[in-house]
């Protein structure tokens, strides 16, 4: 038997304020439980949807460095812009708070004492890395190095981003402080952990044998970390960032930022709840939800439920459906690579299209494995099935009650078998979409949603009321009764997935606000006037995609740029070695391709005292007849050579790019052809 819960509270990871937010976390995250808080609400469930920013850990203190501005004034400016892009999308947040309120600074610190009164942690020494010049131990993130497997001397303590693994700071061949540049030394440092160790029972238990029912990618998850046996963890830092250690002696310590961070989510009950905060957090007919993307399961799953238990008063998590990575037209989404689809961005190339996203987003969810967004996808959705299918259906239902009723719901005046066929589809959505919402499959239940819309077109295409208008409009009647009933019904089956849409629709039916109990019923008496009838979505043209990915390719060209490492000098040469090579200009006087190669063009060209052939591997990069009339560079007493049977006389000089790309080298003055080149 499933448990019953009187009130559900809802929590959503909280993003690093250290930069904006993107389709990703849209995707993975707040989507999801955005739509789950409003499906509970309309069925009139009590509910939380509880958010925030995460405004401590390194990063931000790297951010801010980097800048030169202090780290409040980094999170001042992301959390604002954060904030505003949830509410844009319509993230119906009950609060949106951030880690650095006076309340979640005195939550997080108590919760901290009273683990620590409780003899939770376990203090340990260990030595460190210590800038002596800064006066300040060292973060991983704040050292840099030579890696010890690929030999980048550019790794850092946590990781090498050349070849992808995971360093410890000692690992560092070479270690720098990236702070002074000076060599840091080795110095004792105290620590809490909290022994994740001495839970493994209770977690084994709790998620192994008690919630089989979670998503098998976090299920999958939480058993691999505990099959390879859990650690004590540290949930101290010695960073000048953050919420100080609230024990004597612990000066210049402040908590890890994944200690503080979940706390948040009780911080910011506290802050909207005051008086009954409690209630939510630990009686135990409330259940609590984490919304979470597939990097954070650990954190959620093991550690935060270590400390909830170890405090002792707390419910421990309900679910955990926690999605995996979107991708962006097939490359992982990076901040740091400007790969990314930022939301305030988007809302500037185009207004009012909030339900756009939301939709491709939904549909596109990475529930169980990694997704990709790409813009064609996007468009196609927008243009097929939100305008050709939804909007298509509900604006002819619409248009055409006002033409042939004058916007009056007209009767029902007798049933055919496929008219009471569609009236038992629009019955039978209801049930599906609380079997696909309740065990957190959004995106199968948006489809089941547009499935319905899609019944609606499908019943208004077949049945052509436009044609029977003059000689049947009894019949007519019926047909629109039918479809405006569908309508109506579409604006309680999206209304968790496309709210904007949903609320400008229930205008034009002149439709009360519904609860979703009301699912699958008549909701609109015969006689009853519509709104204005609108459009709902419009056709997304070429030019606006094109400016995306055109966006994103400048992206790409910038990212390749920034990694580009010109190759080591060669060896050195005499000036009689480079006095051999006999290098001219010429001018092309024609050029073809090579037949059955890809890769090669055949010129003629003049060399100031004949004609003679060359083969040049650049097919790629030119097209033949943008060649002729170019002058070039070219090796002149090179031994001729046979490539594809054709006899080369000299070689073209090319500068070749990062990414392989060649360009003809040219004198940059018209010169005579057979010109020395020294
Ligand atoms: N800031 C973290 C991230 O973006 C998520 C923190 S979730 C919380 O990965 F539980 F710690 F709040
Ligand atoms: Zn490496």
């Amino acid at each position: 038997m499933e448990k019953h819960f009187k009130r559900t509270l809802i929590t959503t990871a909280l993003p690093y304020a250290n930069g904006p937010v993107h389709i990703g976390h849209l995707a993975g995250v707040y989507i999801p439980a955005d739509i789950y808080a409003r499906y509970l609400r309309l069925k009139g469930e009590a509910v939380l949807l509880i958010g925030g920013s995460d405004e401590h850990g390194v990063p931000i203190t790297i951010q801010a460095r980097k800048e030169g501005v202090s780290p409040q004034a980094i999170v001042d400016r992301y959390h604002a812009i954060i904030k505003q892009s949830f509410e844009d999308f319509g993230i119906s947040f009950d609060i949106y708070s951030r880690t650095t309120s006076a309340t979640h600074r005195r939550t997080a610190s108590d919760f901290f004492r009273t683990l620590y009164d409780k003899n939770v942690f376990i203090e340990k020494r260990s030595e460190q890395y210590y800038d002596e010049e800064a006066q300040q131990f060292l973060a991983d993130r704040y050292i840099s190095g030579s890696c010890p497997h690929c030999g980048n001397e550019r790794a850092f303590g946590d990781q090498c981003e050349s070849c992808g693994t995971s360093l410890s700071p000692t690992e560092l061949l070479n270690p720098k402080s990236t702070i002074s540049g000076s060599i840091p030394v080795m110095r004792e440092t105290t620590h809490w952990y909290l022994p994740l160790d001495q839970y493994d029972p209770f977690l084994r238990e709790w998620i192994l044998e008690s919630h089989k029912e979670w998503k098998s990618n976090v299920y999958g998850q939480c058993k691999s970390w505990l099959d390879m046996g859990l650690q004590p963890r540290a949930v101290s830092r010695d960073l000048d960032w953050g919420i100080p250690v609230p024990v004597d002696g612990a000066a210049g310590k402040v908590l890890y930022v994944w200690f503080d961070a979940p706390i948040g989510y009780i911080s910011n009950t506290i802050e909207l709840r005051p008086d009954d905060w409690q209630t939510w957090w630990k009686d135990p007919e409330t259940r609590i939800v984490h919304f979470i993307g597939k990097d954070n399961i650990v954190f959620h799953c093991i550690v935060f439920p270590v400390m909830l238990k170890a405090e002792g008063t707390y419910n421990l998590p309900e679910n955990v459906p926690a999605n995996e990575f979107l991708n962006l037209e097939g490359n992982k989404i990076s901040t740091s690579r400007n790969w990314a689809v930022w939301l305030h961005e988007y809302l500037e190339d185009m207004p009012g299209k909030q339900d756009v996203l939301r939709y491709v987003l939904t549909a596109n969810a990475p529930e169980t494995k990694d997704n990709d967004f790409t813009w064609k996808d996007f468009q196609a959705r927008n243009n097929n099935e939100l305008v050709a299918i939804l909007g298509n259906f509900v604006n002819r239902a619409l248009v055409l009650t006002s033409k042939y009723f004058d916007g009056k719901v007209p009767p029902i005046t007798e049933l055919t078998a496929y008219d009471e066929q569609t009236l038992v589809s629009l019955a039978g959505a209801k049930a599906e979409l609380e079997r696909l919402i309740d065990s957190s499959h959004f995106r199968e239940a948006q489809k089941e949603a547009m499935n319905l819309a899609r019944i609606g077109n499908k019943y208004l295409a077949d049945t052509e009321p436009w044609k029977h208008i003059k000689t049947d409009p009894r019949r007519v009647s019926t047909i629109l009764n039918i479809s405006l009933r569908i309508t109506a019904n579409l604006t309680i089956a999206f209304a968790p997935f496309l709210p904007f849409s949903m609320v400008k629709l229930g205008k034009m039916l002149n439709l009360a606000p519904q609860t979703w109990q009301n699912l699958g019923s008549d909701l609109l008496v015969p006689g009853h006037q519509l709104g204005e009838p609108e459009l709902l979505f419009e056709k997304i043209e070429d030019d606006l995609i094109d400016a995306q990915l055109q966006r994103l390719e400048e992206a790409r060209k910038a990212n390749e740029a920034a990694a580009y490492r010109a190759k080591p000098i060669r060896e050195t040469i005499e000036y009689d070695d480079f006095a051999k090579l006999d290098i001219r200009t010429g001018i092309i006087l024609d050029c073809i391709k090579v037949p059955k190669a890809d890769k090669l063009l055949q010129l003629r060209v003049d060399d100031g005292l004949e004609q003679r052939t060359i083969v040049s591997g650049i097919a790629g990069y030119y097209k033949p007849e943008d060649m002729i009339g170019k002058q070039i560079c070219f090796i002149a007493n090179l031994a001729p050579r046979k490539l594809k049977g054709i006899i080369s006389e000299g070689m073209i000089l090319c500068a070749e790019d990062a990414n392989g790309c060649l360009s003809a080298v040219s004198p940059d003055k018209p010169v005579h052809p057979g010109s020395e080149v020294k």
